[in-house]
């Protein structure tokens, strides 16, 4: 069903600068050529009868209510599927057209449940619209005939209900599942009277390839497919734009609410990132916001073996910032900092960052794009000078040849999978370069043209082959180069990859790709048209990270697909706001705007702004607090939504700092695994409370609107606020919009940004100034931001996490479609359905050699630890390969991983630990450990004395 109060237009708009004069009812109307008559006449104010077109799709013309009569036609053309031509006289209503619209509806009220005033959708259904529209009085057939009104529901789905007895047969969720989706799930199964929607093959919903994205129960005109929310709770009454909280995306969404409850999340048509699709965890994974499991009241403790004591607000703040004075007073003034998260909004990641800077006095501040992009924006300033992805996400309909490395968009970027899947569909070319079969590289309608199956830790040797290719086969665009690039840095790069040592033939044995596949593939990427790169983390999180985003740089630049529509270098970025807390400032090195703090202009201008002396010294990076925290300099820790205790890697030695320390802070929603080890405890707003702004892998910045209050009271920046005020430097913000006008004042990319300008044009990518007033969707058009590109040597140094007798196979991570990283959140929803533990990937010949069968419990035995999932055997992934998610705590899967970093950033090496796995009979002892801990500190949140005791 559409959202409420919005117009459908019945066919998708058209694009054409062709523009076409014609007459309905009498009324001129210009649309541009292409345009249907349905949607032509929508735009003239005429509205026409219709149940199977929607303008989310493409006309289908099966229904024939929409049937319309055209001056020198015979017949009655549907209007949906009619094109409008120049001159063309259209008559929407007549009498002829009533009783033919009357006749079909008559036809199909005839078998359908007449229980509109206890039905889910009454008030809300296009069936009962287009009866009334059509003006039906009367049901000539009767209801004894043979019908289809005793079919049984499908409840399977714990989001949505097919209530088969309701469907028309309009095939709008068969189109939507095929055409915005990409999933081909359902079907019409039989044919004439007996066809039937049917997921997979006559299978429940829960048991067919459907991945519950929604866009068939958005598409159904009826309350054939239904959310279980709008069953329960009734149509809603008004809707709130607001921007989904999960993954880098970005989508945008109407929450259709009931007074201050959220009855529906539809997501939202004039979205420019995801254009009114969205996946499980936007669309219906919202319910964690009012979990039992919320802690709503501020806590404090003194040691982690006490039991929790409930305090005010102003109680817990002050106690807070008087433990961060005393540490500072007696450990010096370095010893404390923050970590901030891509979960927070950009005006609550500015916040942290400026409370460490002007009221900690120091620079400890980090953010968790340490762990997982930090490399991008060190090897795109390097080369490009500007730590961003280059493209939206729309380029991609331009796009020519698809390169994806180290992502896997359908379960990591589901809706921006699906733009892809409908490129691919339309005919670009695909190379994958991923050690695991993911799911792109074969589903419905899509196949891979190469899939370099590489062993993980050879990305750099990978792209250097690449390389090599195409400038030892002359395949270079020079002409690109010598106007846009440096000349000597070029030469350099380009006898570097030239050597014989990075040809394909000499890196096979290193990268395990057959030479001649990388030969082709780079040939492809170089000649094939317009080729675009998206990556992921299996490109970041190595020991050579920041080697291989400048790799990709080099790349694009030398093949000139950058600075344009359909070609691009494009990070995607895994949280919702990974873009937006490493521009505003959340490293330690850099100022919002990724301006050095040892650069004095720019120092200086903070000074002056905040009123106060700025450390010129760069802080403490996360794996330097953990650190600093076991040599006893480091004492104090302010987290806002960030777990570190689970998503960082080598589990036990982070724990080991975060026990080494006197004052954590925790600000979240729930007790997670790093709050277990805080004395304070500060209840946050999920999003769906607070007012700010994230910016997706786009760099496009959307508004994050207040739906409910808070269920703690305060707002996230609010509570930054406070704390600030308490340790002595005072703020006075009373509203999110006026961080974002300081924001703007001090950061040269968002000049031209504010709340007014993101409420009229719906979302901005950055660089937004007076350049470019309203955003800029393509970056490096006519020159790049540092100027001229810059190539960079990328040397390929091999990882020291080596396998061995001891340790032979490599595990490399990665996460699913249903879960949401650390998994705090769609833990606390029904997703948990589709994955409710963590699973050890390993190849059916692995298993066998070890004695493993499918389900069996394995131990994971790496350098950092030992851990004990459940094996799932595939040949998803290859021999030597392991593969797990890490949604689940007590799985561990960060106890094996180990310390290695990025060079340049100290983006952990995830995607490589070698490892030796086992079958085992009982879970290790960290997770016996784990188990025991976690137990103590329920019961102490249990044991907790409220304020007023
Ligand atoms: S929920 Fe999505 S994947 Fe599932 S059947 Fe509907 S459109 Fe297809
Ligand atoms: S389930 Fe809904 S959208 Fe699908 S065919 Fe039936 S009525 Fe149409
Ligand atoms: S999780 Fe990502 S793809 Fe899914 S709805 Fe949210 S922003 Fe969109
Ligand atoms: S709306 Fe045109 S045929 Fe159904």
């Amino acid at each position: 069903m559409t959202a409420i109060h919005e117009l459908d237009y019945g066919t998708p708009a058209v694009t054409s600068t062709t523009m076409v004069s014609l007459t309905i009812d009498g009324r001129p109307v210009t649309v541009p050529a292409g345009t249907s008559v349905m949607r032509a006449a929508t735009m003239a104010g005429i509205g026409i009868p219709k149940l199977c077109a929607t303008d989310s799709l493409e006309p289908f013309g099966s229904c024939r209510l929409c049937l319309v009569q055209i001056d020198g036609r015979k017949g009655f053309p549907a209007s949906c599927t009619t094109p409008v031509e120049p001159g063309m006289r259209v008559t929407t209503q007549n009498r002829k057209l009533g009783d033919l619209r009357r006749g079909v509806m008559e036809l199909y009220i005839s078998d359908h449940p007449l229980d509109c005033l206890t039905c889910s959708a009454n008030g809300d259904c296009e069936l009962q619209d287009m009866a009334g529209a059509v003006g039906l009085r009367e049901v000539r057939y009767g209801y004894e005939g043979e019908n289809h009104l005793k079919l049984k529901k499908d409840t399977s789905n714990p989001y949505f209900t097919f209530d088969a007895s309701k469907c028309i047969v309009c095939s709008r969720c068969v189109r939507a599942c095929e055409e915005i989706q990409g999933t081909y799930a359902l079907t019409i199964d039989g044919r004439g009277f007996a066809s039937k929607v049917s997921p997979g093959q006559m299978e429940p919903f829960m048991e067919s390839e459907c991945v519950s994205c929604g866009a068939c129960v958005q598409a159904c005109p009826t309350a054939t497919l239904m959310e279980n929310t709008v069953i329960e709770a009734g149509t809603p009454e008004h809707e709130i734009v607001t921007t989904c909280a999960y993954c880098g995306v970005g989508c945008s969404f109407k929450a259709e609410m009931k007074g201050a409850e959220v009855v529906r999340m539809t997501p939202n048509k004039d979205g420019h990132a995801n254009h009114g699709h969205s996946c499980v965890k936007g669309r219906f994974a919202w319910g964690y916001a009012t979990h039992k499991d919320r802690i709503t009241k501020p806590m404090i403790r003194k040691r982690i073996s006490d039991p929790w004591r409930e305090v005010s607000w102003e109680e817990a703040i002050n106690y807070a910032a008087a433990e961060f004075k005393r540490i500072q007073a007696s450990h010096g003034v370095g010893a404390v900092g923050a970590i901030s998260s891509s979960r927070c909004t950009n005006e609550e990641t500015y916040l942290m960052q400026k409370l460490v800077r002007a009221a900690f006095g120091n620079n400890n501040i980090d953010t968790c794009a340490r762990v997982c992009h930090s490399p991008t924006g060190y090897g795109l300033k390097q080369t490009l000078g500007e730590s961003a992805g280059t493209q939206d996400f729309d380029s991609i309909r331009q796009t020519d040849v698809v390169f994806i490395i180290g992502a896997n968009p359908t379960d990591g970027h589901p809706v921006f999978a699906s733009y892809m899947k409908r490129r691919l569909r339309e005919g670009a070319k695909l190379i994958i370069a991923d050690p695991r079969r993911i799911d792109l590289v074969r589903s419905p309608h899509v196949q891979a043209d190469y899939h370099l199956k590489l062993r993980p830790g050879t990305n750099v040797a990978l792209i250097n082959a690449l390389a090599h290719v195409v400038v030892t086969e002359g395949l270079a665009n020079e002409a690109f180069v010598a106007e846009r690039c440096e000349a000597d840095s070029y030469r350099l790069w380009k006898e570097f990859v030239a050597r014989p040592e990075h040809s394909p033939e000499a890196t096979e044995s290193v990268t395990g790709v057959p030479a001649e596949t990388m030969r082709a593939a780079a040939r492809l990427y170089a000649t094939g048209g317009n080729a675009a790169i998206y990556y992921g983390l299996g490109v970041t999180e190595h020991s050579q990270g920041s080697t291989m985003v400048i790799g990709i740089a080099n790349l694009a630049m030398a093949t000139g697909n950058i600075g344009r529509e359909g070609v691009g270098v494009n990070p995607l970025r895994g949280q919702n706001n990974v873009q937006g807390s490493c521009d505003m400032g959340s490293f330690p090195h850099e100022f919002p705007g990724y301006r050095h703090v040892l650069d004095d202009s720019t120092r200086n201008l903070f000074e002056s702004t905040w009123g106060v002396a700025l450390e010129p010294e760069p802080g403490l990076r996360i794996p330097n607090m953990f650190d600093a925290a076991l040599d006893g300099s480091f004492k104090g820790l302010y987290l806002e939504g960030e777990d570190i205790a689970q998503s960082d890697p080598n589990t036990q030695h982070v724990t080991a700092s975060l026990e080494a320390m006197e004052c954590i802070v925790v600000q979240d929603l729930f007790l997670n695994e790093t709050a277990k080890f805080a004395h304070v405890f500060l209840p946050g707003s999920s999003f769906l409370e607070k007012n700010g702004t994230f910016t997706n892998a786009e760099r496009r910045i959307s508004p994050v609107r207040k739906v409910m209050p808070p269920l703690a009271g305060m707002e996230d920046w609010e509570i930054t606020v406070a704390l600030s005020n308490a340790l002595g430097y005072p703020m006075h913000y009373t509203h999110p919009s006026e961080i974002m006008d300081e924001i703007a004042r001090l950061t040269p990319t968002f000049t031209g940004v504010s709340y007014e300008k993101l409420d009229r044009l719906g979302s901005i990518q950055w660089p937004c100034n007076d350049e470019h007033p309203e955003g800029t969707p393509v970056m490096h058009e006519k020159t790049f931001v540092r100027g001229k590109g810059r190539f960079l040597l990328t040397e390929y140094v091999p990882t020291t996490e080596r396998v061995n007798s001891q340790y032979p196979l490599i595990l490399t991570t990665g996460r699913i479609l249903s879960q949401y990283n650390v998994g705090a959140q769609t833990r606390r929803t029904a997703n948990v359905d589709w994955h409710e533990e963590d699973r050890l990937e390993i190849h059916p010949h692995d298993a066998e050699e070890r004695g493993i069968r499918e389900g069996d419990w394995v131990g994971i035995v790496s350098r950092a630890g030992e851990t004990t999932l459940r094996a799932l055997i595939t040949e998803r992934v290859q021999p030597g390969v392991v593969y797990t998610t890490f949604h689940h705590p007590e799985s561990g899967a960060n106890v094996i991983t180990t310390e290695n970093s990025d060079w340049a950033t100290n983006c952990p090496e995830y995607k490589v630990t070698a490892v030796q796995v086992m079958p085992v009979f009982h879970s290790s002892e960290w997770q016996q450990r784990y188990r025991k801990f976690s137990e103590q500190q329920i019961a102490l949140l249990q044991q907790s004395t409220p304020a007023s005791a």
